[in-house]
């Protein structure tokens, strides 16, 4: 595509009413290179996905986008085109999770990215970049979670796990992934009835109504859990903790509830318990490319394509308001070009 060839975008843009009050609001736009913002990499964009972060801010959420006007988007899969970072050329097959993108750099809900080289990471063999894009920040964070409840040190035969928020993006993955080595995952859901069988067929040896977790508890509860994954924060979160058998290991990724934390010592001070906190977006780069690696060799691709519905741009501004509203479950990837 020539410097001078309009491409399409969703910018999320900040209207000023009379009292001087900003709104954001996220439109579908053409756009040129001159739009851009600075970076070493340009990025033919295939494909982005619908995470949380985007339904916030494709919907004119406050939180996400932090510069205006900005091309949405926390994911992209593509080719580079042009680089002056010696690490990419022109052909490479390069993946961005978070970095930034989406919330202080344009994003990769656009057919074009203008992008820093040292976020990327390349396609890793066996996966497509359709699959790459369908992993996107979610499955990246999922990932992020098993690997700090591995370095802790939990193995399978410590006992049960717990993910909670288990049909959304993230917890679809990281079932899918705990199941595939050999956790006895038990799924917790608001859509038992729904999709308990699709979080059976993820791995899933048991499914939990997110009801049990969603209302508060007692500061120490039943012992459960040897380890937990929690995209949910909030009351859920609190009783999570208060679940965990000693020793045990929950790791915090999200605030699907809420990001509040109505918890006690308890469970740290007579239990042991420790809470893990997860972050994609500044994940050090030796880290992204472990966790990439861990995707395309524990990953089941015929199921993540059966977590995965295929959206295109247009259709983004829909998928928004359906996970903000909970209508989602897996994974939503963005073909930029339909
Ligand atoms: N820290 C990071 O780097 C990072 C990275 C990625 C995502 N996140 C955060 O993680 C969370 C999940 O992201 P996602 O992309 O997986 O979103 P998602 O696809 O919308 O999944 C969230 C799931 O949480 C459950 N849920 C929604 N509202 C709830 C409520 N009020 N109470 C209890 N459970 C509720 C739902 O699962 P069920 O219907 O199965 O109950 C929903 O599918 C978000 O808060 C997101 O911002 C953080």
């Amino acid at each position: 595509m020539g410097a001078e060839t309009g491409f399409r975008a969703i910018v999320v843009d900040k209207t000023t009413d009379a009292d001087g009050a900003g709104h954001p609001s996220a439109s579908l736009c053409t756009v040129d290179d001159a739009f851009l913002m600075a970076g070493e990499v340009t990025v033919s964009v295939e494909y982005s996905s619908i995470n949380y972060k985007d339904g916030l801010a494709i919907t004119g959420r406050p939180g996400v986008a932090r510069v205006w006007p900005l091309i949405a988007g926390i994911d992209l899969v593509g080719t580079v085109e042009e680089s002056s970072d010696a690490r990419w050329v022109p052909g490479d097959t390069v993946i961005l999770n978070g970095a930034g993108l989406g919330e202080s750099h344009h994003g990769g809900l656009a057919e074009r990215a203008r992008v820093a080289g040292d976020a990327l990471v390349r396609l890793p063999e066996g996966i497509s970049a359709r699959q790459a894009a369908a992993v996107g920040t979610a499955g990246f964070t999922a990932m992020l979670s098993v690997l700090a409840l591995e370095r802790a040190g939990v193995s399978p035969d410590a006992g049960d796990v717990l993910v909670t928020g288990a049909t959304g993006g993230v917890g679809s993955i990281a079932v899918a992934v705990l199941s595939a080595r050999g956790f006895r995952v038990h799924a917790s859901t608001g859509r038992v009835d729904e999709l308990g069988d699709y979080l059976r067929k993820l791995g899933a040896v048991a499914v939990v109504d997110r009801a049990t977790l969603g209302e508060p508890g007692k500061p120490l509860q039943a012992q459960q859990w040897a380890a937990a994954v929690d995209s949910v924060g909030s009351v859920t979160l609190a009783n999570v903790l208060a679940q965990t058998r000693y020793g045990g290991f929950v790791t915090a990724c999200g605030l699907a509830q809420g990001s509040d934390l109505p918890a006690t010592v308890m469970p740290f001070i007579l239990r042991g318990v420790s809470l893990l906190g997860v972050n994609s977006v500044e994940a050090p780069r030796p880290l992204r490319e472990q966790a990439w690696a861990r995707i395309a060799t524990d990953l089941d691709l015929g199921l993540l394509d059966e977590l995965t519905c295929e959206i295109g741009l247009e259709d983004s501004f829909h998928a928004a308001e359906g996970i903000l509203a909970g209508n989602l479950h897996g994974r939503t990837v963005v073909d930029v070009r339909r």
